[in-house]
C-alpha cells in the first residue's frame, strides 16, 4: 500500500515518463483484478430541484433564474428499459437534494425496475433521512453513491453550507451509516477545488482505502460561472473578497484540475483499492470530448455512466457548463460509447458489476 506521502509524490510528479509509468501499473492491475469488461451504469438525473446552496454547483437552490424538473415515474421506468435493452446491467437513479421527492415515490419506482427488469439499482440522492435509506434498501435499492468532495474539513464546510436540519459536518458518517444498513458504498471527491491542497488530495485518496469503498469516483472540478466558485476571476482583489466572503480558504500548494491530474487520481486510486469499481467520469469526458473517457478507462477505470436522462432535461442538469452528451439521446450515447471501449480493445459487461471481494 502506497504511503501517504508516496501518493502526494505522484501527485507532485512532472515526469511524462514517470507518469506514464504509473498509469500502465494501474491499467496493468486493472486488467488483473476486475479484467477487460467495462460496466455501464446507466444514469437517470431524476430531478434538478435542489435545496441545497453547494459552492461549485450550477443547480445550487439560489439559482432562482433556472428552469427545475422532477421526471415523472414512467419516465424514470422508460430510461430503465433503455438501459436493460442496451444490455446494462446498472440504472443511476440520481438527482438534486429535492425535497420533492419522497420516500414512497422511489420505493415504488424501485419496486417496479427490480419486478420488471434484472438490473442492479444504484441511488445518488443526496443527504436524506436515514429512515428513507433504510425503506429503499428494503424495497431492493443495493448501491448508495455520496461523494465527500474533499478531507479538508475547513473547505468541505465553506462549499457546502448546511441545511437547516444537517448533523453531520461532513459525509464520513453518512458513508458509515449506508454501510450499516446493507448498501454497495460508493464516494468521491472533485479535483482542483478552489482551496484544495495537494496534501487534502493524498489524504483523500489514502481515505479511499481506508473507507474501503466498494466504488470511487473523482471528476476534476469545472467552474460553473453562476456559482461562487465559479466567479473566482484570478484577480487577486476580487478573489480575496470572494474567498472572505464565502469563509474559503486559501491553498498552499493548489491542486490543478486537469485531466492530467484527474488521470493520476483514477491510476492511484486504482492502486490502493484494486478491486473497487471505479468509472471514468462525466467531468473528464466534459474536459476532452474525444480522447477523455477512454483515457481514463487506460488510467484504471473499469466503468463509465453514459447518460439515459431525456434529452429534453439534459440541459436543465447543468451542474457544470458543457456537460458531456448535453445534447444527444440515450441511443447516441450509448452507440458512442460502445465504439470508445471497442476502440481500446475493451468489452461491454455482464451481470451486475457488484463490487468483487
Ligand atoms: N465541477 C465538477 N464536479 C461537480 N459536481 C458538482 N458540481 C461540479 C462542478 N462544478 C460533482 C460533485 C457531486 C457530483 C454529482 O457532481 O462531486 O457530488
Amino acid at each position: 500500500m502506497l504511503t501517504q506521502q508516496e501518493i502526494l509524490n505522484w501527485l507532485r510528479e512532472k515526469d511524462p515518463e514517470k507518469i506514464h509509468e504509473l498509469i500502465e501499473s494501474a491499467d496493468r492491475l486493472r486488467g488483473q483484478t476486475v479484467g477487460n469488461a467495462v460496466h455501464f451504469r446507466g444514469l437517470i438525473e431524476l430531478s434538478s430541484w435542489c435545496r441545497r446552496n453547494c459552492l461549485y454547483c450550477g443547480i445550487r437552490a439560489f439559482r432562482t433564474d433556472l428552469v427545475r424538473y422532477r421526471m415523472t415515474k414512467e419516465e424514470v421506468l422508460e430510461c430503465a428499459k433503455t438501459a436493460f435493452d442496451f444490455g446494462y446491467g446498472t440504472v443511476v437513479i440520481q438527482a438534486a437534494e429535492d425535497p420533492g421527492i419522497s420516500e414512497s415515490f422511489i420505493s415504488e419506482i424501485i419496486q417496479e425496475i427490480k419486478e420488471r427488469y434484472s438490473l442492479a439499482v444504484t441511488l445518488s440522492l443526496g443527504e436524506r433521512k436515514e429512515s428513507e435509506w433504510i425503506r429503499w434498501k428494503e424495497a431492493g435499492a443495493d448501491r448508495y453513491l455520496l461523494r465527500f468532495e474533499t478531507s479538508n474539513q475547513k473547505l468541505y464546510e465553506a462549499i457546502h453550507p448546511k441545511a437547516p436540519d444537517t448533523i453531520y459536518p461532513n459525509r464520513f458518517a453518512l458513508l458509515r451509516k449506508l454501510r450499516e444498513i446493507g448498501y454497495e458504498v460508493g464516494s468521491g471527491v472533485m479535483i482542483g477545488i478552489p482551496g484544495q491542497n495537494m496534501s487534502d488530495l493524498a489524504r483523500d485518496i489514502e481515505l479511499f482505502h481506508e473507507l474501503d469503498l466498494d466504488m470511487i469516483g473523482c471528476g476534476p472540478f469545472l467552474a460553473h460561472p453562476a456559482t461562487p466558485l465559479g466567479s473566482l476571476t484570478g484577480d487577486p482583489v476580487k478573489d480575496a473578497e470572494i474567498r472572505s466572503k464565502y469563509h474559503l480558504p486559501e491553498a498552499e500548494e493548489q491542486v490543478e484540475s486537469s485531466n492530467d491530474m484527474a488521470f493520476k487520481v483514477i491510476a492511484l486510486t486504482r492502486l490502493v483499492c484494486p478491486k473497487a469499481n471505479i468509472p471514468s467520469t462525466t467531468a473528464v469526458a466534459t474536459i476532452d470530448g474525444k480522447k477523455g473517457r477512454v483515457s481514463g478507462l487506460s488510467s484504471g477505470a473499469n466503468v463509465i455512466m453514459p447518460n439515459l436522462t431525456p434529452t429534453r432535461y439534459r440541459a436543465l442538469y447543468e451542474i457544470y457548463p458543457n456537460k458531456a452528451a448535453t445534447f444527444e439521446t440515450a441511443k447516441q450515447t450509448h452507440q458512442t460509447a460502445m465504439e470508445q471501449i471497442e476502440s481500446i480493445g475493451r468489452t461491454l459487461g455482464t451481470g451486475k458489476g457488484s463490487r468483487l471481494h
